[in-house]
This record gives structure tokens, C-alpha cells and sequence, in this order.
């Protein structure tokens, strides 16, 4: 009966992922919600500009979101879903203005009110869990004032339950569905989102941010030009609280808006691009804290007073960096794995995941892998990001348990922001590269010497030696 209404009223072709989508959520959804879920999916495939996948991902809520966005990134849904499933990042829908103002009353006192909110209410933006209204304070003019609403953590819970049983169903389907990262990814999301939806967490992070993203400014290159990036400040005016918390409102556009305006120079496009990917790096490789969604809309650019202001650090997390010069770290392991991929060295892939791992002593068969990814490798045509993917898949399929923390995370946020277009792909490899170099030297003279005169060029037999030999002694109490 679905079968046959799907054909009769859409256009989805026949066992498209698009089609298998659809007809898997509409399997596992609640009996109660049926057919709210399937008008919703007829009408929307009615308007040309709807994709049915990003119809049936979107009715997941907050987690049909973040699922869009990262499997947009990783490329999990073919070509022909690529460019809609890229557009999820405008996905949220904001709350209500009648939600909004039942949430602001509910939350400070009418006096408070009163006196701190500006009227009309005034939405500033919504991406994916908060719901950003602007508000005038005593002290502060212009506070962005983030606002989440009610019962999301049960939607989310329930969400990350029907995903869960909507990937297997798809598994059911088809066996292109069955990418080894869905599940992975819905798992990443579910050890990430109540840490994100946490308002009082984010103004840690928020704090956070601000104090390494100063230190990075300081000391930047772009400072003496008159650029300054920043995170903007918590306003403790407002106490921060489960559903609700202030922000300095700063003025300009997202960095979506700011590089499609053709009234801007490139000359000033590429100064920001390279502010903003610099800035982001230099996050992971000198302070060790990273952010991996430094995407197109968590970049506010105020091009008047040459602003980058930093926004959304709700995903900041701590990449177990070792400050002691001696000592192996995590961010070593992945910039040796990025290496190894960007050199094919098969064994080294392999040596670098196992380090990547959850479980130490995982047994996997190697020489299946081996093979598969050389065979990866042979197709030439790949580009470096693809071939990450392509690799990632692989390793995933065969059955390494990944710490999130670097594929969800870094190599995810890396994507992010190679991905983004912020700087071209050459100018990216080249920061990477600069970046990943001082880390090395700020390492262990001795070991990291080596590798970072090494970097770049092909390895000589005995640095890969000596190296192949540090994270073993290292890795067991530093890497995790
Ligand atoms: N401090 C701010 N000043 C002005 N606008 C903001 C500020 N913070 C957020 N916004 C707007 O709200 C949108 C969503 O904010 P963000 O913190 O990224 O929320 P989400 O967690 O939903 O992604 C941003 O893209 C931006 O347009
Ligand atoms: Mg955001």
C-alpha cells in the first residue's frame, strides 16, 4: 500500500537511496505518526526543490539534522543526494515567536522581562538546536539571547532510538544503504548531543573558546592588518541556565552569506578564509582543543569593522594534548595517519588506525584490508578528501572500533573545513602542512626533528624507524 502510494505520487525513482529512505523510516516510524510522516513526504515531494531523503532525515528532528549535515560531509548518500543533503545546515526550524516569548517569560521574571527584553522580538538565527533572539540589556545593548526549547532531550531520545532502527531497516533494503558509517555516525551523535544540548556546558565552552581564540589573535599574523578574530563574550546578566543563556550579539553575516556576496573583494574572501582556517587549526596543533563543526554558518563576518567573530563552540572538545615535549600525543597519531593516507602507505594506514582504536588488540584480518585499500589507491581519480572517505569506510568495514574522538571529530571537523571553501584545496594542504609542521617542533627535538624536517618529503627509512617505534612506549597512558 505505501509501495504504491510512493510510486503513484512521487517521483522518487525506484531503489534510489532516496526512495529506500523513505520507505524505510516510513517502517520503523510509530504507528501514530504515520500519516503525519507520509503527507508530510507526498506533499513535500511535490515541490521540485524537495528531496525525499532530506524530507524523511528532517522528520528526526535535531538528530535528523546533525545526520544530514555530517553524512553530507562523509558522503554518505550518493551523488544525487549530494547537494541537498549539503543544504541541511539551513535546516532548523526556529521556535515559534509565541514559543519564544513563553519560553523567555518562563524563564526570567516578568520585571526581568520587561526590562531586558527588546520588542518586537527579533529572531537573529536557528541552525540546529538553538533558537537565537535578540534582546537589549541594561548594561549590554545587544545580547543575542539562545534559547532551546522544552522536552528536546526526550525528542532526541526518542529520535536517536527510530534512527537507529531506521539504519538496520535500510540494511534490509539495500546493501549500497549499508554504509559502515551510519550506524558509527548515529552512535558519534548520540555520545555528543546531551553534552551539546547542555546550555550551562556551552557557556564553559564558550569561555573557553574565547580564552584560546584570544591567545591565537595575539599572536596571529593578520593583527598588525587590522583583523581581528574573537569569540564573543557570555553576558553573566543573565544567569546562565539549562534553556536559555546570553551572548554579546555581534553584527555581520554568516561566512555563507559573506563569501556568495560578489560585492566582496576576493582579496578580502581569501585574508578571512585563511583567518578562519588558521584560527581553527591552530586549535587542534598548539592548544590542542578542536571544534569539529567550524562550518559555513558558525562564522559571524563583520567586514565593516574587519571582525571574524567565532560563534557556536557547542561540540569543543579536548584532544588529550600533551604539552610536554617529550611525550606522544593524539594529535601526532593523526597527523601521522593524514601522512600515511596522503603518502598510500598501506602499512602505515593500518598501524596509525590501530592507534586510533577503542580497544587495543582489535584483530582484523590485515592482508583483506591491505588489499582493499590498494585497490582504493588504483583508482586515480579520488581526491584527497575522497579517498579519506573511501579509507575511513573501509577500515570501519572492517571491523576497527574507532574512538570517535578522531573520526567523528577530527577527521570529520578536518573535512568541515577543507570542505567549506574557505581557502582552495592547495592553500589548505599547505596551512595543514604549516601547522602540523610546528607541532612536530614544538616536540621532542630529537624524534620530532626528524619527522618535521622529514615533512612533506618522503620519509627516509630511518626516521620511519625511529618514529614507528615512539607512539608504542607512548600511546598507552597519553593517547586516550
Ligand atoms: N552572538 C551572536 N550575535 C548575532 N547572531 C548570532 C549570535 N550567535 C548566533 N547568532 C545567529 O544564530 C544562528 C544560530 O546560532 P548557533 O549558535 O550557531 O546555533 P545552533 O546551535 O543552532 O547552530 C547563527 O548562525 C547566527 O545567525
Ligand atoms: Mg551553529
Amino acid at each position: 500500500m505505501i509501495s504504491h502510494l510512493l510510486s503513484t505520487y512521487t517521483s522518487f525513482k525506484k531503489d534510489s537511496f532516496e526512495e529506500i529512505a523513505v520507505r524505510a523510516y516510513l517502517d520503523v516510524v510509530e504507528e501514530h505518526s504515520l500519516a503525519l510522516a507520509l503527507s508530510y513526504i507526498l506533499l513535500s515531494s511535490q515541490s521540485k526543490s524537495e528531496n525525499g531523503l532530506v524530507s524523511a532525515l528532517s522528520l528526526f528532528g535535531t538528530i535528523g539534522v546533525k545526520f544530514l549535515q555530517t553524512g553530507a560531509i562523509l558522503k554518505m548518500f550518493g551523488s544525487e543526494n549530494q547537494e541537498a543533503s549539503e543544504n541541511a545546515y539551513d535546516r532548523a526550524n526556529p521556535m515559534s515567536k509565541y514559543e519564544i516569548e513563553q519560553s523567555l517569560k518562563k524563564h526570567l521574571s516578568e520585571t526581568e522581562y520587561n526590562a531586558k527584553i527588546k520588542e518586537p522580538i527579533k529572531v537573529l538565527g536557528s541552525a540546529s538546536v538553538k533558537t537565537v533572539t535578540l534582546g537589549e540589556l541594561k548594561s549590554v545593548k545587544r545580547v543575542a539571547l539562545m534559547l532551546k526549547r522544552d522536552n528536546v532531550e526526550n525528542q532526541i531520545r526518542t529520535n536517536l532510538d527510530l534512527a537507529k532502527r531506521f539504519i538496520e531497516r535500510l540494511k534490509h533494503y539495500s546493501v549500497r544503504a549499508s554504509n559502515p558509517l551510519l550506524m558509527p555516525l548515529v552512535e558519534a551523535i548520540e555520545e555528543q548531543i546531551f553534552s551539546e544540548i547542555d546550555f550551562v556546558l556551552e557557556v564553559e565552552k564558550y569561555k573557553q573558546a574565547k580564552a584560546i581564540v584570544d591567545q591565537i589573535q595575539e599572536r596571529s599574523e593578520w593583527k598588525n592588518l587590522g583583523w581581528t578574530v574573537r569569540v564573543p563574550s557570555i553576558v553573566d546578566e543573565i544567569q546562565p541556565q539549562e534553556n536559555l543563556f546570553a551572548v554579546e550579539a555581534v553584527e555581520g553575516v554568516t561566512a555563507k552569506s559573506f563569501f556568495k556576496d560578489p560585492s566582496v573583494p576576493n582579496e578580502v574572501k581569501e585574508k578571512v578564509g585563511e583567518i578562519i582556517v588558521k584560527t581553527s587549526l591552530r586549535m587542534l596543533f598548539h592548544q590542542g582543543v578542536f571544534d569539529p563543526e567550524r562550518h559555513l554558518g558558525n562564522w559571524l563576518i563583520d567586514l565593516k569593522k574587519k571582525e571574524v567573530a567565532f560563534i557556536d563552540p557547542g561540540q569543543l572538545m579536548n584532544f588529550g594534548a600533551s604539552k610536554k615535549p617529550w611525550a606522544w600525543d593524539p594529535r601526532l597519531t593523526l597527523a601521522r595517519f593524514l601522512y600515511a593516507v596522503q603518502e598510500r602507505n598501506v602499512e602505515e594506514i593500518l598501524y596509525y588506525s590501530k592507534l586510533m582504536g577503542k580497544e587495543k588488540g582489535i584483530k582484523i584480518n590485515e592482508g583483506e584490508v591491505k588489499n582493499r585499500l590498494a585497490q582504493i589507491f588504483s583508482s586515480t581519480d579520488l581526491s584527497s578528501e575522497d579517498l579519506q572517505i573511501k579509507i575511513l569506510e573501509e577500515l570501519y568495514r572492517s571491523g576497527i572500533q574507532f574512538n570517535h574522538l578522531f573520526t567523528f571529530g577530527a577527521l570529520k571537523g578536518l573535512m568541515v573545513l577543507s570542505g567549506s571553501g574557505y581557502v582552495s584545496q592547495e592553500r589548505f594542504k599547505e596551512i595543514m602542512k604549516e601547522e602540523v609542521k610546528s607541532l612536530f617542533v614544538k616536540k621532542s627535538p630529537l624524534v620530532m626533528g626528524v619527522l618535521a624536517k622529514e615533512f612533506g618529503k618522503k620519509l627516509s627509512m630511518k626516521s620511519k624507524k625511529i618514529e614507528k617505534e615512539k607512539p608504542k612506549s607512548r600511546t598507552r597512558s597519553k593517547a586516550r
